[in-house]
C-alpha cells in the first residue's frame, strides 16, 4: 500500500502540472503549523524564480486546480505563497480502512527480502551481564524484530566472548580453589564428570578475583595465559572444564536475556571459529594481503583519503596467538560460508568504532565478503547515572543487569500497589511486564548513538514519554473494548466511519503514518522512530478519548466506528511494542 504522504504529493503534483508548472514542485509534508493546517506544500515558493512570478500567484493557480479534489477538503494559498492543506475525511477513511484490512497495516513488503545476521548481546562467558550489556541486547533485539516484521530473514547471533584470556583466568581461578580436580590431572584418561564442579555464583566470583590478581601478579597472569593456550590447543581436561563453564554460564545468560524478552537464534561464540583461523591465515598470506611486521601478522587497511590514524589490522600476535579481530574476521568467513547473508549488522558500544572500521576494511580488502554483502555497525552511547557518569551501583561498583532489572521491577510493583487494587500475584506479573517496558523504552526512545541518563523515577512513570505510559494507553483501550463486549458488542463486526471530530481525525491521521514510519525505522535501523511514533499515537488516542463519548454515543453506527478505530489503534500499538520487544498486560 502506498504511503499517505506519497498519495498527497501525487495529487499535488497533478495540480501543479494542470496549472502549467513543474510537477516536481508539488511535494507535500506534514504541517509545521498544526494550528493552521494539517499538511502543507511549499512548492510555489520554490517555483517563483523559475517562473518569474510571485509565489502567491502560483499557489493561487494550483489551489484553483484542487477545488474539486477528492483528496484535500481545503486548499488555501496564503502569503507569501504557501499552500495550506486539509485532508478530506472521506479520503482518510478509505486509507485507514485499507490499512485495517491489511495484515501489516499497509506496510509494503520488500521486493527483495534480505538475509540479515544481527550480531548483538555479546555477553562474555563466566562474567555476569552488567548494565553495559543492556543496550546491545535491547537495541539488537529490536532491530531483529523490526527487520523481521518488515519481511527480511533475520538471524540473531549472541556472539559470546568465550575463548580469550578470560577463559584462562577462570580456569586458573578454579585450579587454585580446587587443585585436586581431575581436569588438571594430565594422566587422567577416563570419562570426566557430567556435573560441573561449581555453581554460577561461584563462577561469578572466580573471574573478577582472578582478573584482579592477574593485574598485580605477573606469574599468575603467565599461568592464565598458559591455561588459555592449553584450552585453545585442545588439552582434554581443559576443554572438559571449559564445557562446564559454558553450560553453567549459558544457562544463566538465557535466564537473564529471557527476562528482557531477548532471544537469540544462534548461541555461537568466538570459540566456534577457532579451527577456521589457520585456514583464514593461510588464505590471507597466499592472497598477498597479510605480511609480517615486527613479528606479528598484519593486513594494511589504510586508505589514501584517511585523515585519521588507521593502524594495520593485526591477525596474529608475534607469539602466534589470535586476537579479538582474528575471531571476528574468521566469524565473517564462517557466516558467509554457512548463511551467505546480504547484510551483517553489529551492535556494540560506540567506542568500538575504529575497531569495526578496521575489521570491515580488512574483510573487504581480503575479499572475505563480496561486494554485495553489507557490513553495518551500530555504535551505541553510554547509559549514565543522574550524575552524568556511567551508571554505577550506590556504592560505586558496576551494576549487574540482573539487579537493575530487579530494582526496576520492585519500583514498578510499588507503584502498581500504591494506585490500584490488584491481587498480589497479578500485581507481580504486571510489574514484570511494565518494568521491561520501562527499561526498554527508556533505552530505545533515544537515538542509539547518544548517551542517556538512566532515571528510574522517570522511566517507571505512567506519564510522559515512557514505556508505562504506552502500556497504560493500550490497557485503557482494552478496558473500553471489554466493556463494549460486556454490553453485547462484537469486535468482529465493527466498521470504521468518517471522522466525527478533530480528535478522531487526528487519531486517524496519526495511524495513517504507520507504513511510512516502519519502513523508515527499518531502513535507518532506528527503533527510536517507532518510539516517537507510538508516543504521538498514544497522545492522539488519549486526546481522542477525552474529547469523544464512545460507549455512551447513542448513534450505533458512530459508536461502532469509534470502536473500530480503537481496535485498530490497539493493534498498531501492540505491533509496535512487539517490535520494540515488550508486551502489554490485560489490565494494570
Ligand atoms: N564480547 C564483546 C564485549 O563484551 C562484544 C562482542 C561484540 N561482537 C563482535 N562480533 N565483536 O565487548
Amino acid at each position: 500500500m502506498k504511503k499517505l504522504l506519497d498519495l498527497l504529493t501525487e495529487e499535488m503534483q497533478r495540480a501543479f502540472e494542470d496549472a502549467g508548472y513543474n510537477r516536481e514542485l508539488g511535494r507535500v509534508t506534514v504541517s509545521n503549523r498544526p494550528d493552521l493546517c494539517e499538511y502543507q506544500c511549499n512548492g510555489a515558493m520554490a517555483g517563483a524564480k523559475q517562473y518569474k512570478k510571485a509565489p502567491i500567484m502560483i499557489a493561487g493557480d494550483v489551489a484553483a486546480k484542487l477545488a474539486e479534489s477528492q483528496v484535500f477538503s481545503e486548499v488555501v494559498a496564503v502569503a507569501p505563497g504557501f499552500l495550506n492543506l486539509k485532508l478530506s475525511e472521506e479520503f482518510l477513511l478509505q486509507f485507514v480502512k485499507e490499512m485495517r484490512a491489511d495484515e501489516k497495516f499497509g506496510l509494503e513488503r520488500p521486493a527483495n527480502p534480505k538475509k540479515i545476521i544481527i550480531d548483538y548481546g555479546g555477553a562474555n562467558v563466566a562474567k555476569p551481564l552488567h548494565v553495559g550489556h543492556i543496550r546491545s541486547a535491547v537495541i539488537g533485539e529490536s532491530l531483529k524484530r523490526i527487520n523481521r516484521y518488515v519481511g527480511h530473514e533475520v538471524i540473531g547471533d549472541v556472539h559470546l566472548g568465550d575463548w580469550g584470556l578470560q577463559m584462562g583466568l577462570v580456569i586458573t581461578g578454579i585450579q587454585d580453589r580446587q587443585p585436586e580436580l581431575v581436569y588438571f590431572d594430565d594422566h587422567f584418561t577416563g570419562e570426566y564428570p557430567t556435573e560441573a564442579p561449581f555453581t554460577i555464583s561461584e563462577l561469578e566470583e572466580i573471574y573478577p578475583a582472578a582478573s584482579a590478581r592477574s593485574k598485580e601478579d605477573a606469574a599468575y597472569k603467565a599461568r592464565a595465559m598458559e591455561a588459555t593456550f592449553k584450552l585453545q590447543s585442545g588439552v582434554r581436561g581443559y576443554r572438559a572444564l571449559w564445557r562446564h563453564i559454558m553450560n553453567v554460564s549459558i544457562a544463566d545468560l538465557k535466564k537473564n536475556y529471557g527476562s528482557l524478552n531477548v532471544e537469540f537464534d544462534l548461541w555461537k561464540g568466538e570459540s566456534d571459529v577457532h579451527d577456521l583461523i589457520p585456514e583464514m591465515v593461510d588464505y590471507m598470506k597466499k592472497g598477498g594481503y597479510a605480511y609480517i611486521s615486527d613479528g606479528a601478522l598484519v593486513v594494511d587497511v589504510k586508505e589514501e583519503t584517511d585523515t585519521k590514524e588507521m593502524p594495520p589490522c593485526m591477525i596474529l600476535k608475534s607469539d602466534g596467538a589470535s586476537l579479538y579481530n582474528t575471531t571476528d574476521l574468521a566469524t565473517i568467513m564462517e557466516r558467509v560460508k554457512l548463511y551467505d547473508p546480504d547484510e551483517i549488522i553489529y551492535v556494540t558500544d560506540k567506542r568500538q568504532d575504529l575497531y569495526f572500521e578496521q575489521v570491515f576494511r580488512c574483510a573487504r580488502k581480503t575479499k572475505l565478503v563480496d561486494a554485495d554483502t553489507e557490513l553495518k555497525w551500530i555504535g551505541f552511547g553510554t547509559m549514565n547515572g543522574k550524575d552524568g557518569k556511567p551508571f554505577k551501583t550506590r556504592d560505586g561498583g558496576v551494576m549487574r543487569l540482573e539487579n537493575l532489572i530487579w530494582e526496576t521491577k520492585e519500583e514498578m510493583y510499588r507503584k502498581i500497589r500504591e494506585g490500584r487494587q490488584m491481587p498480589e500475584e497479578e500485581a507481580r506479573d504486571v510489574a514484570e511486564l511494565v518494568a521491561v517496558s520501562a527499561l526498554k523504552y527508556g533505552d530505545l526512545s533515544n537515538q542509539a548513538a547518544k548517551d542517556y541518563i538512566f532515571d528510574i523515577d522517570r522511566f517507571t512513570s505512567f506519564e510522559g514519554d515512557t514505556g508505562p505510559y504506552i502500556l497504560y494507553t493500550i490497557v485503557r483501550i482494552k478496558s473500553i473494548l471489554s466493556k463494549y463486549i460486556e454490553q453485547g458488542g462484537d469486535l468482529e463486526k465493527v466498521t470504521l466511519t468518517t471522522a466525527q471530530n478533530e480528535s478522531s481525525k487526528g487519531l486517524m491521521m496519526q495511524l495513517s503514518q504507520f507504513n511510512a514510519m516502519m519502513q523508515n525505522a527499518c531502513e535507518e535501523l532506528a527503533p527510536h522512530k517507532v518510539c516517537a511514533y507510538i508516543y504521538d499515537l498514544a497522545n492522539a488516542l488519549n486526546h481522542f478519548y477525552h474529547e469523544t463519548p464512545i460507549l455512551n454515543n447513542d448513534n450505533e453506527e458512530e459508536r461502532n466506528g469509534l470502536i473500530a478505530l480503537l481496535v485498530l489503534t490497539r493493534d498498531v500499538l501492540e505491533t509496535c511494542i512487539d517490535v520494540l520487544g515488550f508486551r502489554a498486560p490485560e489490565r494494570m
